[in-house]
């Protein structure tokens, strides 16, 4: 069974990242053969500046291997595959405009004003050339994009219908077990609220950020209820299931501030990336394992898609 998954590079990792995509992209693994790669050819829709695209390519790659990724995982980057582009146009020729034009996303980035490039409008058919060109069986995505997975499902049927059964119909996996972590200000952790906590960084910006946790304002003395508040949820994350035990007794009994919950829920923090961001300054000083990494990746990804692509091009007449 072949699990993939796709993440864009999108700048510095928050916890709500690490949680609701990370930790569960890298738990894949252990469920199958597991691709994962950085859609870097996605992030083009929005003209990104050239030198930041390589950055933050480059920074999420970083995060992913310090945090644990390991090589059983076949992780690369997208634009390492020569044949994407390739597949991308074969099935463009075979996606009916109305499947793309009710595309939400695409609808959703019209109506914030975006004005839309043929890449923003073409992206779920790039998407499925990421999907079928490893014939994925599953591909765990966040609700936003299981329309994309659907769309991927239709163009294979499509194509399959003319070309004969070379295609394999993926199936979306929605993590709905996955909680949505809130952010400082109690709403979803997200780079677009202003409200996030990054998972590497200075220890005095972090701390200050979750000394700033946005909480009711019940006094030290009062009981409070830990089900309702952001630190207590983001506390549970990290901690085992005695200590969130321990927490939730201590605000429903009373005499524990918000403070002193902060406090013990940076501790936690602190010391479960401890491993990681040991790893990642290691990193940061040796590029060349990071890159070796992801040329592995393509290495085997390549492989993967060339054995598809001859199949493709075999029956469509190329
Ligand atoms: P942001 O909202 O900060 O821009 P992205 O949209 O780039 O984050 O999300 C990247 C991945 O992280 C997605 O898979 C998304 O589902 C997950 N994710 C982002 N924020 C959260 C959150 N607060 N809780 C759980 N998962 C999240
Ligand atoms: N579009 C996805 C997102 O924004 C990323 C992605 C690109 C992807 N290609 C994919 C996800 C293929 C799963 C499968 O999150």
């Amino acid at each position: 069974m072949r699990i993939l998954s796709g993440i864009q590079p999108s700048g510095t990792i928050h916890i709500g990242n690490y949680f609701g995509m990370m930790k569960p992209a890298m738990e894949l693994s252990r469920k199958g053969e597991a691709f994962l790669f950085i859609a870097d050819y996605h992030a083009l829709t929005v003209l990104p500046e050239p030198a930041q695209l390589k950055e933050r390519v480059k920074s999420v790659a970083v995060d992913f291997i310090a945090c644990g990724l390991t090589e059983e995982t076949v992780f690369f980057k997208q634009s390492d595959i020569r044949s994407i582009p390739e597949l991308t146009w074969i099935l463009s020729c075979v996606t009916p405009m109305g499947l793309l034009e009710r595309c939400h996303s695409y609808k959703d980035k019209l109506a914030h004003g975006m004005s839309p490039n043929h890449g923003l409008f073409a992206y779920p058919v790039l998407m499925a050339s990421d999907i079928l060109i490893y014939k994925s069986n599953i591909v765990p995505v966040g609700k936003d994009q299981k329309q994309h997975v659907e769309v991927a499902r239709d163009i294979a049927q499509r194509f399959n219908n003319k070309y004969g059964e070379i295609l394999t119909l993926p199936e979306p996996q929605i993590r709905d077990d996955v909680a949505v972590v809130p952010g400082t200000d109690g709403q979803k952790m997200s780079k677009s609220y202003g409200n996030t906590i990054e998972l590497f960084g200075n220890e005095k910006e972090l701390r200050k950020k979750f000394m700033g946790i946005i909480t009711d304002s019940k006094s030290l003395e009062e009981p409070k209820d830990p089900e309702k508040c952001p630190v207590f949820s983001i506390y549970k994350l990290f901690a085992s299931k005695e200590q969130a035990e321990t927490m939730a007794e201590n605000y429903r009994k009373g005499g524990y501030g918000y403070g002193h919950a902060k406090k013990e829920l940076f501790d936690v923090f602190w010391e479960y990336f401890r491993p990681f961001r040991n790893r990642r300054e290691e990193l940061l000083k040796d590029m060349s394992y990071v890159d070796s990494f992801l040329k592995k990746g393509a290495e085997k990804a390549n492989e993967t898609a060339e054995t598809t692509m001859k199949q493709i091009r075999e029956s469509i007449g190329l």
